[in-house]
């Protein structure tokens, strides 16, 4: 079986008109109802005909298999599910740019214990920010962020604009030989450089799928870069549009689809106009690298809706605290090679190499033990991390728990925006400007998953 008929592209009408997904969602419908997310092994994920063995994903209660579900919150309103683990091996679940209590972080050992093998954990928050955020595991990362753990997360806000339809974009490769089995989830040679490649490109589990939405009008696509390695870069043929939120957040003004980059474990929502003419098809490439290829496409269905881009205006602001940068106390983040070898086994799964260091400091793996954090933050202060890459390659650099504003930069790129997760260049230094408000314990790592499991890998404390 070639991997074009195993992923044969499919149209999956996206409702001709109102908001209807691209991915089978829960929301305020099930709110009340106990949820049960539970982490599985299954067959069928990739087509609903093929079976590619040993594909993880999640599901919602009696929900069938396929891909994760988007997870619909409301800005602060309290979202609860139990997570149950179906799976052969400990999970727990990080939800990604939340800023929620440190008990509800999901990382093994230092927020809350390992889920075992038919256990499970009740996560119970309120999400603070509205915007597109996503959900995975904190254990054994590589290998099940790799067959399929990875699922978005809308937080919606009353205020937010109304739009036409609204269409969720997963974006992420599946490592897969010939035969669509998985094959080993990376190579060592490629971990201590910019990470290993997925073989089969997706977008919510498809090859360049297609969508149906109204023609002339206004499309919000909520666009998710989950893969553990790839950084795309997004361009827009046959339509117009603007971006008007990165990593959850709002921009003050609206910037060109292609300025950015987009990396893993980054987001960014994105306004589609549709064409005015039915059957006309607006195309999203991806122009990273040598041969671009379309992630997905946008068929216009009905008679014009007539709508213009100026009818969106700003999205409604999230809270994230400012920081006094005049008092802030600058902290040093170097992000390093390392030359220390060996890594030491862990209930998370260790890769066995140790590549990289935040401040010449290599930390295997996704879970704590028992090293020094980075920096002991005071509680309600100011702080810049100035975070250096001091590496040819590009690191997508997160923190848990608490998201900062890009204040300053040695290299060209969007200044001033909140995020959790900044795309470092190389060479680049940057200021990352923070409240530390939200007690705890809080990861601070590369998110191509290889980098963090060889060493790239860190936490900061707030008391
Ligand atoms: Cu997307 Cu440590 O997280
Ligand atoms: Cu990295």
């Amino acid at each position: 079986i070639s991997r074009r008929t195993l992923l044969k592209s499919s149209a999956i009408a996206a409702s001709a008109y109102g908001a209807e997904l691209a991915l089978p969602s829960v929301g305020r419908a099930l709110a009340g109802a106990p949820k049960e997310l539970i982490a599985y092994e299954g067959n069928a994920l990739l087509t609903g005909e093929t079976a590619t063995g040993g594909m993880m994903s999640y599901r919602l209660g009696t929900a069938g298999e396929g891909a994760p579900p988007v997870l619909r919150m409301r800005k602060g309103e309290e979202f609860s599910a139990r997570l149950v683990n179906r799976l052969k091996e400990p999970t727990t679940v990080h939800w990604h740019g939340l800023r929620i209590a440190n008990a509800m972080d999901g990382v093994p050992e230092m927020t809350q214990p390992y889920v075992y093998p038919g256990d499970t954990f009740d996560y119970r928050f309120t999400p603070p920010d509205a915007g597109t955020f996503w959900y995975h595991p904190h254990c054994n990362t590589l290998t099940q962020m790799g067959r399929g753990l990875t699922g978005v997360i809308v937080v919606e806000d009353p205020a937010d604009p109304v739009f036409d339809a609204e269409i969720v974009l997963n974006l992420r490769d599946f490592r897969l030989g010939g035969d669509g089995q998985f094959i080993a989830p990376f190579k060592p040679r490629d971990a201590a450089r910019s990470g290993t490649f997925g073989t089969v490109r997706t977008t919510n589990w498809r090859a360049a799928p297609a969508y149906d939405a109204p023609a002339g009008g206004l499309v919000r696509v909520r666009i998710a870069a989950t893969d553990v390695t790839r950084v795309y870069r997004l361009a827009l043929e046959g339509g117009a549009g603007k971006v008007i939120a990165l990593d959850g957040n709002p921009l003050q003004a609206p910037i060109p689809l292609d300025l950015q980059d987009v990396g893993p474990g980054q987001r960014l929502d994105f306004v589609l106009r549709m064409p005015d003419t039915e059957g006309e098809i607006a195309t999203l490439t991806n122009v990273k690298g040598s041969t671009p290829w379309t992630v997905a496409s946008f068929r216009a269905v009905g008679a014009s809706a007539g709508r213009s881009l100026e009818d969106v205006g700003p999205l409604p602001a999230n809270p994230i605290p400012v920081a006094d940068l005049k008092a802030a106390e600058i902290i040093p983040m170097d992000f390093t090679a390392t030359a220390e070898h060996g890594a030491k086994e862990s209930i998370c799964g260790s890769l066995g190499y140790t590549f990289w260091a935040i401040n010449r400091v290599a930390w295997p793996g996704d879970t704590a033990d028992g090293v020094a954090p980075l920096a002991e933050l005071k509680r309600g202060r100011s702080y810049i991390f100035r975070v250096a890459n001091r590496t040819p390659h590009t690191h997508p650099v997160h923190l848990h728990g608490m998201s900062f504003h890009i204040v300053a930069s040695n290299q060209p790129r969007l200044i001033g925006h909140a995020t959790d997760t900044i795309l470092l260049q190389p060479d680049e230094t940057a200021d990352l400007a923070l409240v530390a408000d939200n007690p705890g314990a809080w990861m601070l790592h590369c998110h191509i998953i290889e980098h963090q499991k060889t060493g790239m890998s860190s936490y900061v404390t707030v008391t």
